[in-house]
């Protein structure tokens, strides 16, 4: 574990934070040189079919949170990485199978569907503050504030905690996607953000046992009070997998979305002009710039790939925003076209472990943008100079400064 692998999804030696600012070049080239390539700790997939294959594959295991025993005693970080191990994101059947059960209910595109005022009210409430100013932060006004609200409301937890949930939240992606940081300083602080939360969600749970509400939290306490479906260790991991996965995500959608389409005038108009064309949109942006860039997996048998034999136990990192831009799955792959049509993209990833929270993301990014481009059709860029996150895999932007013309 400690090869580079100690942090759950983990990115490919290769991605230097130099490509950071605009990683397609140099997936372009890897596809083109060596689509199954070894970086010195895992295998790197950047062909379309391939990434698809293993996402298929149920030799390819999700359960890839797996330190030596000793290193972690030694490094007194048990607690994090068993706390991750119990995510449904790092299970396999059975207990993926029986965790992601008691949470699908709660995400069908029906049940999301009813959230539409909610989060139409919210999105309007803050382009309200954005039209009175006449320039913003998008992140900061619009792209972070809404999925943080809708997910803290789901959950039942006071959105005034905002700014907490949002450092732990950070400490906690940095560890699952990985930052530049030295990988100790970056385990250590999201070890301490975990145990904070849990602490948290601990005292949340506690109320919720003595006085049941109306909210996902109560609903998994009720589970977790039925029987052996879910014990109370698992209760707390995958309700911090929802609150760190509806955080960080989401909010790179709006974000990269949004930028995409003001570098890309005439599909910023099209979209103006035809706001019909959201659906479609958001999908294209989802594969123009992938909020999540990779995941990955590790082999429980061997598999051969491209005529590279992929060894038991060996990790497979699955370049999604590689795959989204291959030319043999998407014919001129480099070009934004909000009508680009089939757009199978793997942004959501797909099999078992396809993100349980796409149709809240879609009807969220949908909304927001849908509505920021009707309201304020003359928004443009106020800086030349971007600065994204240091995240190898939740590829986002710090910050998107954007003026009212
Ligand atoms: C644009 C926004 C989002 C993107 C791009 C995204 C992406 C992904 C991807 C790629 C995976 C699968 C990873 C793998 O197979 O290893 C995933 C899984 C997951 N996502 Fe999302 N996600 C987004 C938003 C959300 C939201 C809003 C929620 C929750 C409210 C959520 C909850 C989850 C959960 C619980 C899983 C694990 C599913 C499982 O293991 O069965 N995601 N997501």
């Amino acid at each position: 574990m400690a090869d580079g692998h100690a942090h759950a999804d983990a990115q490919p030696r290769l991605l230097a934070p130099a490509a950071m600012d605009d990683p397609y070049p140099l997936y372009h080239q890897l596809r083109a040189t060596a689509p199954v390539r070894w970086d010195g700790s895992a295998w790197v997939l950047t062909r379309y079919a391939d990434v698809l294959a293993v996402l298929r594959d149920p030799r390819a295991r999700a359960a890839r949170i797996d330190p030596d025993p000793t290193w972690l005693q030694q490094t007194g970080l048990e607690p994090l990485f068993t706390t991750h191990a119990r995510m449904m994101l790092f299970t396999d059947p059975p207990d993926h199978t029986r965790l992601r059960g008691l949470l699908n209910t709660a995400f069908t595109p029906r049940v999301v569907e009813g959230l539409r005022s909610r989060i139409t009210a919210l999105v309007d409430e803050l382009i309200d503050r954005i039209a009175a100013a006449g320039h913003t932060d998008l992140i900061q006004d619009l792209a972070y504030p809404l999925p943080v609200t809708v997910i803290t409301e789901l959950l039942g937890v006071p959105a005034t905690m905002r700014e907490q949930f949002r450092r732990w939240s950070d400490g906690l992606a940095a560890f699952i996607g990985g930052s530049s940081a030295p990988e100790m300083q970056t385990f250590a602080h999201a070890q301490r953000c975990m145990l904070e939360l849990s602490d948290y969600l601990r005292g949340e749970i506690a109320a919720r046992r003595q006085q049941p509400r109306a909210d996902l939290l109560t609903a998994l306490v009720q589970a977790e009070a039925a029987g052996d479906r879910l014990s109370s260790e698992e209760l707390i991991a995958n309700a911090i997998l929802l609150l760190v996965a509806g955080h960080e995500t989401t909010t790179n959608l709006i974000g990269n979305g949004v930028l995409a389409l003001l570098r890309h005038p005439d599909q910023h108009r099209r979209l103006v002009e035809q706001p019909e064309l959201i659906g479609s949109a958001v999908e294209e942006l989802l594969r123009y710039d992938s909020p999540v860039q990779a995941t990955s997996r590790i082999m429980a048998d061997d598999l051969e790939l491209d005529g590279q034999r992929i060894r038991r136990g060996q990790y497979v990192t699955l370049l999604l925003g590689a795959a989204n831009r291959d030319p043999a799955q998407f014919p001129d792959p480099d070009r934004l076209d909000i009508t680009r049509q089939p757009n199978r993209h793997l942004s959501f990833a797909h099999g078992p472990h396809f993100c349980l929270g796409a149709p809240l993301a879609r009807l969220e990014a949908q909304i927001a943008i849908g509505r920021l481009l009707q309201r304020l059709p003359t928004l443009h860029l106020a800086t030349d100079r971007l600065v994204w996150r240091d995240n190898f895999t939740l590829r986002g932007l710090t910050a998107l400064p954007l003026r009212v013309a």
